[in-house]
């Protein structure tokens, strides 16, 4: 063994969680026997707080200075061993995690043996990266306290409220004229009690904005560059009309851009007949007391949503039964019905469901696959729905059509995205870093998310969402500094012939090139995707924590034996690897015959490193990444894909066959389509 490297290797049982399927005395013991490894060692609960205190002796004891964890999923508990192996005395950056709970025993459970083979191939590949671990540091950044706010709507102007009051400054760009967004074309907030003007809330909540000393607000105004990193962006703002500019130096930003609705095109004789109008359209009327003579109005749910590209718009049903209230508020001998699908309505929305009811609106629910139809008969419009519960066909006329249409992020979303470097979902609204980890914020350090630009949300939830951006925001601002992760790229510049492709391709500019051609990383910006080192044509840029070295090792101890019973499956850390855990949480059985190797973006896996797994042997292989759009690195499931297609002509022409080079874009919610692409892949490899 190599005087300097002494691994320990602790493997979990998590009750029987992981012990109940893998033998995992049989893998400690195997532990013991790989080159590097110092002490084995089996902990019942591993991150129990006494479990952690016996790493920490057991790493002093015999004086490890390179750690494995085997246990559950990095995704929730790497954070605490790094902690742990820091308080030990070790450089948080020497430990590797292995995932032996979601990846094996959960997924494998009525195969123990090939469970505990495939946990001992992992811990080997772990053991394998572990020996060349540098350690690495976190960065640190000075923040200061200015925060830019870009969207006056409710979620925008209490998160305004939100950092001021913590003493720091919060400038809020809004392109409309005035505060308000979405509101401001709202008539009625709500129904029965608390039935408000919506023009009322926004006009007391503006009125706290405009009075704050701490908030400078720029309506009718527009960012037309920012550059910079957080504690140093640099932000030129153009104003409408009067065309003037400003400049500001801010820390910190808070998106709160809001939603629209989505027209329906040729849909409905939406377009082609003014008396068919949105929501939207019909809150616009409802304001401005111009609904006209209305008889008869039919209301449309689920117009472009709840269907195979996106789901359920979640404030349609309570938007179309509140309209319906107005409406029949102030024309109380119209007929209403509301043509639905499902009825999604829950707390106070049920009420007003009962109230429109009480008041006369009749509601009908027609099949999912069976949309109502309008047609023009003469002068008048008619529609006709299939009532689900009648069990038959109704034709009803209508002098007014409303649709409840779905929602997607503002128009300003792609230049905030194209602004900011961050990531934007299917659907068209922003993308947290992490559903259930990181919420309000996005993988850009210093970036938070508030309101409805996350997702059509109710005034309550928008407001809350706004006031815990804030908060987000306010952290690095209140401690003067944030530390980023330094997983980052580092170029060795004695291999680099300068052709610039790196800068070219770095989602996040953060490789300039200076005046001789040399490129340089600034740490700030990066996000240690590794699309630039995957990319690079000299191989001289390596991403700490994932250098080429690290991942072929993993590559190469797969595949020591039975290679040809094996695929080496490249994951994402977010959305891949989030499928592949929520297979193992569903319970979801699949074949065991892939070793998943955790890259931070399917943007790292170069076609070397596909290469080389074929050289090995290897059945299959598999790069798996976020469902498009949302790489949480912008676009590097973009740029994995075209990879992928690249490197299956290499491999043809190098004489193997491109077909057993698979890849999978999956949402982290996917782990049935994780499990079935393993199941397909060893039926169709032939294994
Ligand atoms: Fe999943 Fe980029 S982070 S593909």
């Amino acid at each position: 063994m190599s005087a300097d490297i002494r691994i320990g290797v602790f493997v979990c049982d998590c009750g029987t969680n992981i012990a109940g399927v893998v033998n995992v005395p049989e893998v400690v013991a195997f532990a013991k026997t790989l080159r590097h490894v110092a002490w084995a060692d089996e902990g019942k609960w591993s991150c129990s707080v006494d479990y952690l205190k016996r790493m920490q002796d057991l790493i002093k004891e015999h004086r490890i200075n390179r750690v494995v964890v085997a246990s559950c999923t990095p995704r929730t508990h790497e954070p605490l061993f790094k902690r742990n192996t820091r308080e030990a005395g070790v450089n948080p950056y020497l430990l590797e995690f292995v995932s032996i709970r979601e990846q094996v025993s959960w997924v494998h459970m009525r195969e123990p043996r090939v469970a505990t083979e495939k946990a001992k191939d992992l811990v080997k590949m772990g053991v394998a990266k572990a020996a060349l671990l540098e350690a690495g540091d976190e960065i640190r950044l000075p923040v200061k306290t200015d925060c830019l706010i870009i969207g006056g709507g409710m979620a925008g102007m209490n998160a305004a409220l939100s950092v001021a009051a913590q003493g720091f400054n919060a400038f809020i760009v809004e392109k409309e004229p005035r505060l308000g967004g979405l509101l401001n074309t709202l008539c009625f907030l709500s129904h029965g009690h608390h039935r408000r003007p919506a023009a009322q809330i926004v006009e007391a909540k503006a009125a706290q904005v405009l009075a704050h000393p701490k908030i400078k607000v720029f309506t009718g105004t527009r960012i037309e560059s920012m550059q910079g990193y957080i504690g140093n962006y640099h932000v030129a703002l153009r104003t409408d009309g009067n065309g003037t500019g400003a400049f500001l130096d801010i820390s910190t930003v808070i998106v709160a851009t809001g939603m629209q609705e989505i027209e329906p095109v040729r849909q409905f004789e939406y377009g082609n007949d003014p008396r068919v109008k949105t929501q939207l359209q019909l809150e616009a009327a409802l304001r401005s007391k111009q609904l006209g003579s209305v008889s008869s109005v039919v209301m449309i749910n689920c117009v472009n949503s709840k269907n195979d590209s996106r789901g359920c718009c979640t404030v349609g049903c309570h938007v179309a039964v509140k309209n319906a209230i107005a409406v029949k508020t102030l024309r109380k001998d119209a007929d209403i019905i509301i043509l639905y699908r499902d009825m999604s309505l829950v707390r106070e929305e049920g009420a007003a469901q009962q109230q429109a009811k009480q008041l006369g609106v009749k509601f009908l629910r027609f099949p999912d696959n069976r949309y109502p139809e309008v047609r023009k008969d003469g002068d008048r419009l008619r529609v006709r729905v299939y009532d689900l519960l009648a069990g038959k066909e109704f034709e009803v006329p209508a002098d007014l059509i409303v649709l409840t249409t779905a929602l997607r992020g503002n128009e300003s979303v792609e230049q905030v995205k194209d602004l900011l470097k961050v990531s934007t979902n299917p659907d068209g609204f922003f993308q947290e870093a992490h559903v259930k980890l990181a919420p309000l914020e996005f993988a850009t350090h210093g970036v938070s998310l508030g309101g409805c630009a996350k997702a059509p949300m109710f005034l309550k939830e928008s407001c809350e969402a706004g006031i815990g951006a804030a908060m987000k925001a306010s952290i690095p601002m209140k401690n003067g500094y944030i530390e980023a992760e330094g997983i980052v790229a580092d170029i060795d510049l004695t291999q680099c012939s300068q052709c610039g492709l790196c800068s070219q391709r770095c989602p996040y500019r953060a490789i300039r090139v200076d005046a001789e051609d040399h490129p340089a990383v600034i740490q700030a910006l990066c996000k240690g995707c590794g699309l630039c080192a995957a990319d690079c044509p000299n191989e001289c840029i390596s991403i700490v924590h994932y250098t080429d070295e690290q991942v072929l090792a993993q590559v190469a101890a797969a595949l020591e034996e039975n290679p040809g019973q094996k695929i080496i499956a490249f994951i994402c850390h977010w959305c891949a690897l989030g499928g592949v855990d929520m297979a193992g949480v569903s319970r979801l059985q699949y074949p065991a015959h892939a070793r998943l190797i955790r890259v931070m973006c399917s943007a790292r896996v170069s076609i070397k490193m596909m290469r080389r797994a074929f050289e090995g042997g290897a059945a299959g292989v598999l790069v798996a990444g976020c469902e498009f759009p949302t790489c949480h690195y912008i676009q590097g499931n973009y740029a994995a894909e075209t990879r992928v297609k690249r490197a299956r002509k290499k491999l043809a022409k190098a004489g193997y066959d491109p077909a057993k080079l698979w890849n999978i874009w999956c949402s982290a919610a996917d782990g049935p389509k994780f499990a079935d692409t393993m199941r397909t892949m060893v039926k169709e490899l032939g294994l």
